[in-house]
């Protein structure tokens, strides 16, 4: 087991920004692990990158499914025996402008099972392989619509948001990401770090946009989205820990 081959997962990496961080950290030499739910777009992405020249693989793994997510576990820990990287990426944003009073709970359970549960639940699985890793790092994606800062600030782009099932899954991925980051300095023998990444608003098919809709309304392509993303599992030291950032520094919570 050579664990300076960094190993990388990517969960919802068969399209947008996974699918770009993929490509990005696969050029970059790292070995990318695309979770992707289903079997076709799986293949397809990891024949994708097969022409750009990068050696890659799709591992089935819907963030809402247990068995597909142990699986995933088991598929890594017999392959490779440690993981470098997981980038909690898969999200969703089932909100239509609904009023927080209105908002059915069902749409908003369905926002936390993927951008919250699923996270909570792949990063479970993944953490004895991060911790066989000599130094390792856990990049969820997270959003300013899930700032509480930004949300009570007069004038910031959030303060007239109404997303409230997306805007609170992401906020309760920030304080698991806070958590989470708190706990594993305390675990002896291992250095994992935990950082969560707003990419902005990026031109993809997020919330049923279409990439040409999302430009149109101001979204930036998304080679930029990432680039806080790639920055940071990069990064050589693994000094980064529990932040919450964009390509532009460090946001408020
Ligand atoms: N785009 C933006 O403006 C923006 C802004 C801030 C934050 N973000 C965050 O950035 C991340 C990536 O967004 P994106 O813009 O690249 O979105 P996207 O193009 O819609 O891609 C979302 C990815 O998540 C996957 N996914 C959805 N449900 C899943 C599940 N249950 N299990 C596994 N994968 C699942 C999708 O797979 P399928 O193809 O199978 O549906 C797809 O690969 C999300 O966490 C999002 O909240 C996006």
């Amino acid at each position: 087991m050579d664990t300076n081959q960094k190993v990388t997962l990517i969960t919802g990496a068969n399209r947008g920004m996974g699918f770009q961080i993929a490509q990005e950290l696969g050029h970059a030499g790292q070995h990318v692990l695309l979770g992707t739910r289903s079997i076709e777009e799986g293949k397809f992405a990891v024949n994708k990158l097969k022409d750009s020249g990068i050696e890659a693989e799709y591992i089935l793994l819907d963030v809402t499914h247990q068995t597909t997510i142990a699986s995933a576990a088991k598929y890594i820990e017999t392959h490779y025996g440690y993981l470098s990287i997981l980038i909690n990426n898969a999200g969703i944003a089932l909100d239509n402008f609904e009023n927080p009073s209105q908002l059915s709970t069902d749409i908003m359970r369905k926002d936390f099972d993927v951008n919250f549960f699923g996270v909570v639940d792949v990063t479970q699985a993944m953490l004895p392989l991060l911790s066989q890793s000599p130094q390792a790092k856990i990049i969820n994606i997270s959003s300013t619509m899930g700032s509480l800062s930004a949300a009570t600030t007069v004038g910031s782009e959030v303060y007239n948001a109404s997303a409230v099932g997306y805007q609170a899954s992401k906020a309760a991925l920030n304080m698991l990401t806070i958590r989470l980051a708190k706990e594993l300095q305390t675990w002896e023998d291992s250095n994992i770090t935990v950082n969560a990444v707003c990419p902005g608003m990026v031109a993809t098919e997020f919330g049923g946009a279409t990439p040409e809709l999302a430009k149109s309304m101001g979204g930036k392509p998304v080679e930029e989205g990432v680039i806080r993303t790639v920055e940071l599992a990069q990064s050589e030291d693994n000094s980064i820990n529990m932040t919450f950032s964009n390509k532009e520094g460090n946001i408020a919570w």
